[in-house]
């Protein structure tokens, strides 16, 4: 393969310089991670399907006019994005209580919310991302006060258009985390989603059996991660030219 800049690599992701400049290539890796890296673990066609089931994502927000880094798909693990200055913040959006809001304030998971609430922190593994208030926000100069009020509206347009697509494939979306990006051309800036929306960043349940089929099932070893997150790409209706290594696909029987 031929050499290319490394430009970031985090836990799930490595980010490459692009063809052109301003782009980069964002490529999906197969590790697993949990509890700010505690738990680690390779799942075997995790990224592709990380990959095909964000750009799927992206693509669907893009149609109702959600500003993204997303530019097109290259192969199985990779996607050409637009290069954005991103802020340090991830935004966690929630429905029903679950995770770290069920353990901070004692609520059982599944308990519904009376609104969505949106939360932020500050984005940095070695404080383990630490939830921060407008306050910081603001003082410490990660976002300006229109920023944040930008951040805001996207996000709970998001989680509308994201609840209403994943009920109709029978699925609750009980929260996720997305992050946000500085995108400069000519003398404008505008802040568009970036990073990615996967199982990896988002909890979904189904909706008749509660099963999960998101990244609490490595989180809790509780079955086969790359079977949960083919069941979601199933139900979006995305196909695979080829099968992910290691999947089960269907066997032709000769008689
Ligand atoms: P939490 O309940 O652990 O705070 O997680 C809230 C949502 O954010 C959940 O959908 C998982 C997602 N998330 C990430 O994508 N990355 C992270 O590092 C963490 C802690 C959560
Ligand atoms: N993403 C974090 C980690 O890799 C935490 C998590 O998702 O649970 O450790």
């Amino acid at each position: 393969m031929k050499s290319r800049r490394r430009i970031y690599e985090g836990k799930a992701k490595v980010l490459y310089e692009g063809p052109e400049p301003g782009t980069l290539v964002q490529h999906f890796k197969d590790d697993a991670t949990a509890f700010n890296n505690k738990k680690h673990e390779q799942v075997d066609g995790k990224g592709v399907l990380n990959n095909r089931i964000s750009e799927h994502l992206f693509l669907r927000l893009n149609e109702i006019g959600i500003p993204n880094h997303f530019i097109r798909r290259l192969n199985m693990r990779e996607q050409l994005i637009r290069e954005v200055e991103i802020i340090p913040l991830e935004v966690i959006v929630r429905n029903i209580a679950a995770g770290s809001l069920s353990a901070r304030l004692g609520l059982d998971e599944g308990t519904p919310l009376p609104r969505s609430i949106v939360e932020f922190c500050f984005k940095d593994d070695k404080l383990g991302d630490p939830m921060v208030s407008e306050e910081h926000i603001t003082a410490f100069g990660w976002a300006s006060p229109p920023e944040i009020d930008e951040i805001m509206a996207l996000s709970l347009r998001i989680n509308d258009f994201l609840c209403g697509l994943f009920v109709g494939i029978g699925i609750r979306l009980v929260d996720f985390k997305i992050e946000f990006g500085r995108h400069f051309e000519n003398d404008m800036m505008r802040i568009v989603l970036a990073d990615e929306i996967s199982p990896d960043s988002c909890r979904l349940w189904d909706i008749k059996t509660e099963a999960k089929l998101d990244k609490d099932v490595f989180r809790h070893d509780l079955g086969d991660l790359a079977d949960a997150y083919r069941e979601v790409a199933r139900r979006l209706g995305i196909f695979f030219d080829a099968e992910p290594k290691g999947s089960a696909g269907p066997k032709l029987v000769k008689t």
